[in-house]
């Protein structure tokens, strides 16, 4: 218990520490040494277009460049790469630390034809409908799409590279002409719309454990992604600033342009400029440079139970035990810090976590999972032979004198593996074949790997690192911090795919940096049980899926703190739609699983719960398809609409994929709740959370609400595959059949996809799936199959839901190959606005045809009695 009081202790601390606001702000940071842009034009930073020294050819454009305050020429590099980017990089002769391990991959070149101009002011490249104009004094970099300016690189000349031992920041401002907004930089607890920091502080990018973290906030949290877009209603674009060490960056809006102004503390200026030209091509283009998250395994997308801490594995499974008693669905427990022996990763306690294989077992047979912590601090004790061999074999990180780093953390005092290192790396991958990390039925949280440490002895005490230790190659922390995390996570999945070559391994951190989706998913950190908490964690996975990360979550209910019931309801109403669903909750509060509250309160958690598992076939789909094309799986209004000036802001709404757009309950005691609708008066919106109710895309409408309420929108023209039977597992609805909700528009017609595959293995791969495209147009609905892939699900297409039905609809006739049957059971229901076909079984392997045909002049006769209910029996399909 002793632990427990002391992670008590420093919870409470660290709140304290918030409020008397001591996380650092620009002016004790390098930041405040350049915050003051050198001012303008009279500064000497050119570039030197000297025949000599300039090289132009079809890869790069490359020469020196010459700064002012700069003690030696810095080498210059532009080229074209991933989809169309323009690839600026500027460093001193010996390189610094590139980030690159965030990249998806090494980018080649691609073919460009730079020209010079005459007197050697300019160098014109151009790539496809793409240019960048290079000037050389005042050396400034404008880009073009099409010969519209998107954005002016050192529009300012405000460029810094200090090369002194002590001061080597580096900083520049681009300029975006003709937007509106900004939006990017995650991870901070802050609206879709970044600020404007000129009279506040600059947003800063520097990995800090911050629990209960203000909201509305520039200042720095768990993750830094250094991607920054511009949107506006004619144009939008980016900038990636892959830097890994502290940055802040200031942001100034006005009407019309977006000026950033980034600046680090170390590193190259290493900027890849996103041409858009819209927001939806700039977010492809990041992942272009940055990859996907590869496709995660089903049950990872139902609901998670995590408790800080579940104490023993009996409590593990009479938790499983309740929750089917009280039929509330849940796929995974969690297992945080205290399972171990003593805080040593790695281990199990040996009284109350005995028999590791037994648990994952147990929780196997009713299709559960568990994830476990494991945290990048190990115990310095000379009876752990982690530590003993860390230390011996030089894997942690060093001091200054090269000795061992040690502080406090959870288990007392202790060192920090070097995930830099390649070979600590690679042992530290290889832990994962120790006792119970070798089962198939166990999947890793990464947590406290900003790096946290305990270090309130420092005199400036941020709880992370001291910036002068040392990694691998002798790199400074301040030059890896933003970083650190990302790399025990590239550890962990290497361990967990060597364990299970063909499982795919799920991982969730709290540290992040760029191009972590290729690894994990991130969640919010320990939040907080207010409204204010609850809203926040819209906007906040939102800027995180516009920089690559779809695969985010909030802690239901709030980590700290205790929710009230309202705010219990509506926590699991809203987490319902965002892409990881996991309660949490903090050991200073009361137990809250789902099943210890009141019935009425249960039942409402049962239906959110429900909602999420129906609606798993649609996000699984959403994810596969974010694998292949960068695509959010959520995404702000403003992503498919960004010419609705209204839509620019809205982040208290989400789209999940084009064709879902949800509005969250997130204040209290509200009977009516504003809810914006895009897409012009043409476009229809299905309300499902009010029988289905057809609502026009033309701005605002008052939606009114009660406790049972999280109003849904179906997207008319859109076909919505889902799961409707409720189980106790995401596994367990493998053979349940699909529902098809077709949401037909003012033509009648709707488009969808359905991606089906094992769920579970790298099989999908090796083109084990099926992509099903599904269309319905003139009464009909057909199927077309991704060429050469194969797959057989147990799963059939049993019932199709037409939401806004044509009338008079008597006979549904069924063809694929050779084989047709005709019609089903029919059932139009009025009030709910649709027809129901059920008694169907169609197969997703063939592609089909699906006839709605109205009633002939016989069947009017025949059937004039049946009114709106007809019901055609017993002809099954075949
Ligand atoms: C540039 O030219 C060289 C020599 O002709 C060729 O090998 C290379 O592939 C070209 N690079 C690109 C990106 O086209
Ligand atoms: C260089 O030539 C360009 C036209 O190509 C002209 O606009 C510019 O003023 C000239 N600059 C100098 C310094 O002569
Ligand atoms: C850019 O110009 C090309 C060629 O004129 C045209 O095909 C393309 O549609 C234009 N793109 C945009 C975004 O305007
Ligand atoms: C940038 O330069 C322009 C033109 O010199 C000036 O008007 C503007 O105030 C500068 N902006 C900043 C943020 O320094
Ligand atoms: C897991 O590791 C333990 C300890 O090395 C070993 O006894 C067990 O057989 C391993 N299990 C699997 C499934 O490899
Ligand atoms: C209806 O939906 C179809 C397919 O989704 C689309 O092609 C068509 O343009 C839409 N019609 C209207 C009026 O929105
Ligand atoms: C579905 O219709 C939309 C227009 O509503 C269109 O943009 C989209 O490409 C269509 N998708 C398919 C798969 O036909
Ligand atoms: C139904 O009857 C109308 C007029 O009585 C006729 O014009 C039409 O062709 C008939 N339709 C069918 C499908 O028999």
């Amino acid at each position: 218990m002793a632990m427990h009081i002391q992670k008590f202790k420093v919870i409470l601390f660290i709140s304290l520490f918030v409020c008397v606001n001591s996380w650092k702000s620009c002016h004790e940071t390098f930041c405040d040494r350049i915050r003051a842009r050198p001012q303008g034009g009279s500064r000497n930073v050119k570039l030197d277009f000297s025949n000599s020294v300039l090289k132009l050819n079809n890869e790069s454009v490359q020469t020196n460049l010459n700064v002012e305050g700069t003690s030696q020429n810095l080498k210059f590099k532009l080229e074209v790469v991933g989809d169309s980017s323009f690839h600026i990089l500027i460093d001193e002769s010996t390189p610094r630390y590139r980030a690159n391990k965030a990249l998806n991959e090494v980018l080649p070149p691609l073919k460009i034809d730079p020209k010079k101009n005459n007197n050697n002011t300019l160098v014109t490249v151009t790539h496809g409908n793409n240019k960048a104009l290079i000037y050389s004094s005042p050396f400034k970099v404008e880009f073009y799409n099409n010969n519209t300016l998107i954005s002016i690189a050192n529009w300012n000349n405000s460029l810094i590279f200090k090369t002194d031992t002590n001061q080597r920041e580096i900083a520049l401002d681009i300029l975006f002409p003709n937007v509106q907004r900004a939006y990017g930089i995650p991870e901070h607890a802050d609206r879709l719309t970044l600020q404007n920091t000129v009279s506040n502080q600059p947003y800063r990018l520097f990995n800090v454990d911050y629990g209960n973290y203000r909201v509305d906030s520039t200042e720095a949290l768990y993750g830094s992604i250094p991607v920054l877009y511009a949107h506006g209603i004619e144009q939008s674009s980016g900038i990636f600033w892959l830097n890994p060490s502290q940055t802040w960056i200031d942001v100034t809006t006005s009407p019309d342009d977006v000026d950033a102004y980034f600046m680090s503390e170390d590193g190259p200026l290493d900027m890849y400029f996103l041409m858009g030209p819209t927001l939806q091509q700039a977010v492809m283009q990041y992942t272009k440079l940055t990859g996907t998250a590869p496709l995660p395994q089903y049950f990872t997308l139902g609901y998670h139970q995590s408790r800080y801490s579940y104490m023993s594995q009996d409590e593990v499974t009479s938790i499983v035990s309740s929750f089917d008693e009280y039929n509330l669905p849940v796929d995974v427990l969690w297992l945080d810090i205290d399972y171990t022996d003593e805080k040593k990763y790695f281990t199990w306690d040996p009284k109350r976590f005995k028999e590791p294989e037994k648990l994952l077992n147990d929780l196997k047979k009713t299709n559960r999972k568990l994830v476990a912590i494991i945290d990048p601090h190990i115990k310095n004790d000379e009876n752990y032979d982690i530590h003993t061999t860390s230390k011996r074999e030089g894997y942690y990180v060093k001091n200054p004198d090269n000795t061992v780093y040690s502080d406090k953390c959870w288990p007392g005092i202790s060192s920090w593996l070097d995930f830099l290192n390649p070979r600590a790396l690679d042992y530290y991958a290889n832990l994962y074949a120790r006792r119970g990390f070798n089962h198939s039925n166990i999947h890793i949280w990464n947590d406290m790997n900003e790096p946290a440490v305990f270090n309130d002895h420092e005199p400036s005490f941020e709880k992370t690192m001291p910036l002068n230790l040392i990694h691998h190659e002798n790199r400074k922390h301040r030059e890896v911090h933003n970083i650190y995390g990302f790399y025990q996570t590239v550890g962990t999945q290497t361990g967990l795919l060597k364990n299970n070559p063909n499982l795919r391994p799920f991982i969730l951190t709290r540290s992040h940096f760029a191009g972590i989706q290729r690894y994990a998913a991130i969640w919010t950190g320990d939040n907080y049980a207010n409204w204010a908490h609850l809203r926040i964690s819209l906007p906040m996975c939102l800027t995180e899926a516009l920089a690559g990360v779809s695969f985010c979550g909030a802690d239901v209910g709030g980590f700290g703190g205790i929710p009230d019931d309202e705010l219990y309801q509506r926590w699991y109403q809203a987490g319902a739609w965002l892409p990881f669903y996991r309660g949490h909750s903090a050991i200073d509060v009361p137990r809250r699983e789902p099943y210890l509250y009141a019935e009425g309160i249960q039942a409402r958690v049962r239906t959110a719960l429900h909602q999420r598992y129906a609606h798993l076939p649609l996000w699984y789909t959403l994810f596969r398809e974010h694998e292949l094309t960068g695509e959010p799986v959520i995404r702000p209004i403003t992503y498919h609409y960004p010419k609705e000036v209204d839509a620019l802001s809205i982040d208290n709404q989400i789209l999940a994929g084009p064709n879902v757009l949800v509005a969250p309950i997130l204040e209290p005691s509200i009977s009516s709740k504003k809810v914006y609708l895009p897409g012009g008066k043409s476009q229809i919106w299905y309300n499902i959370d009010d029988n289905n109710k057809a609502f026009e895309g033309s701005g605002y409408h008052t939606i009114n609400v009660n406790l049972n309420s999280t109003p849904v929108f179906y997207r008319a023209g859109s076909i919505i595959p889902r799961k409707d039977i409720l189980r106790p597992t995401s596994t367990g609805t493998y053979k349940d059949p699909f529902s098809l909700y077709i949401c037909l528009n003012s033509t009648g017609e709707a488009n969808g996809t359905l991606y089906v595959d094992d769920y579970e293995s790298f099989q999908y791969r090796k083109n084990q799936f099926l992509y099903i495209t599904l269309i319905f147009s003139e009464n009909t609905l057909s199927s077309q199959l991704k060429d050469g892939a194969t797959y057989s699900p147990s799963a059939k297409i049993e019932q199709l839901i037409i939401l806004n039905p044509p009338k008079d609809i008597v006979e549904v006739k069924y063809t694929a190959d050779k084989e047709s049957a005709t019609a089903t059971s029919l059932q139009y229901n009025s009030e709910k606005n649709l027809l129901s076909i059920t008694g169907i079984a169609i197969d997703l392997q063939k592609k089909f045809q699906i006839e709605f045909s109205k009633k002939n002049n016989a069947t009017i006769v025949k059937l004039s009695s049946w009114m709106l209910v007809i019901i055609i029996t017993n002809l099954m399909f075949l």
